[in-house]
């Protein structure tokens, strides 16, 4: 499974590229918003970090404007930057037309299977199910995630299916089980995922008896 971090904020991509399990990084409009600085210079930066698929998101609602902003997205940027677009029939035209030149795409925005699958023949080569937002309404984020790999199991698209808008650790475990390809989530997810109270228990004991191996001379 694909882990890739949901933020446009270099040192947060700095600290879980570290670890040596980042695959990626997706960004949006919003993101970058948050980060404060320039849209082109962030993701070249992060692409600099990260070697996986970085998700650079067009801003035209046409297809002809996200087909131009893409092309010219794939040639200022590194190459490993994909381009993502929103699941709108304008999109899922673009994101043919892009495929067609050989450009990696993440359709997001997705809330059903039936978008998903459609994106899929479209030549998408992620599609981003809204988890977090689907809970957000008092549905079950995690039923889309599981009709999506349903229908994969059928029709066995080569598209992977990114999980997107991850609020907790438990999301990520349910993603696992269903056998979702990639999901992106916040730096804060990592650390939750990764940290277990048991794990700093037990180093603190084999540390206290290693200095106690050490005081005996026996290191
Ligand atoms: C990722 O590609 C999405 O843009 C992101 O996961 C959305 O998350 P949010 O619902 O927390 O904004």
């Amino acid at each position: 499974m694909e882990f890739f971090l949901d933020t446009a904020d270099v040192d947060e991509i700095r600290e879980i590229a570290a670890w040596g399990i980042l695959d990626g990084v997706t960004t949006n409009p919003s993101l970058i918003k948050k980060s404060g600085r320039d849209f082109k210079q962030v993701v070249r930066e992060i692409a600099e970090i990260c070697s996986g698929p970085i998700s650079a998101e067009v801003t035209a609602i046409d297809t002809a404007g996200m087909v131009e902003q893409g092309v010219a997205l794939k040639n200022e940027l590194p190459p490993n930057v994909i381009i993502k677009v929103p699941c709108t029939p304008e999109g899922l035209a673009a994101t043919k037309i892009l495929t067609e030149k050989g450009i990696d795409t993440n359709v997001t925005l997705i809330f059903s299977a039936s978008q998903a699958l459609m994106a899929a023949k479209a030549g998408a080569t992620y599609v981003s199910p809204f988890v977090g937002r689907i809970d957000d309404t008092g549905h079950d984020g995690m039923e889309l995630i599981a009709q999506i790999m349903a229908a994969w199991d059928h029709y066995q698209p080569s598209t992977k299916v990114l999980a997107a808008s991850i609020r907790h650790p438990t999301h990520v475990l349910q993603c696992m089980q269903l056998g979702a390809h990639t999901a992106t989530m916040p730096a804060k997810i990592f650390r939750q995922l990764l940290q277990h109270p048991l794990t700093d228990k037990g180093i603190d004991s084999f540390m206290k008896d290693w200095a106690d191996v050490e005081a005996a001379g026996n290191a």
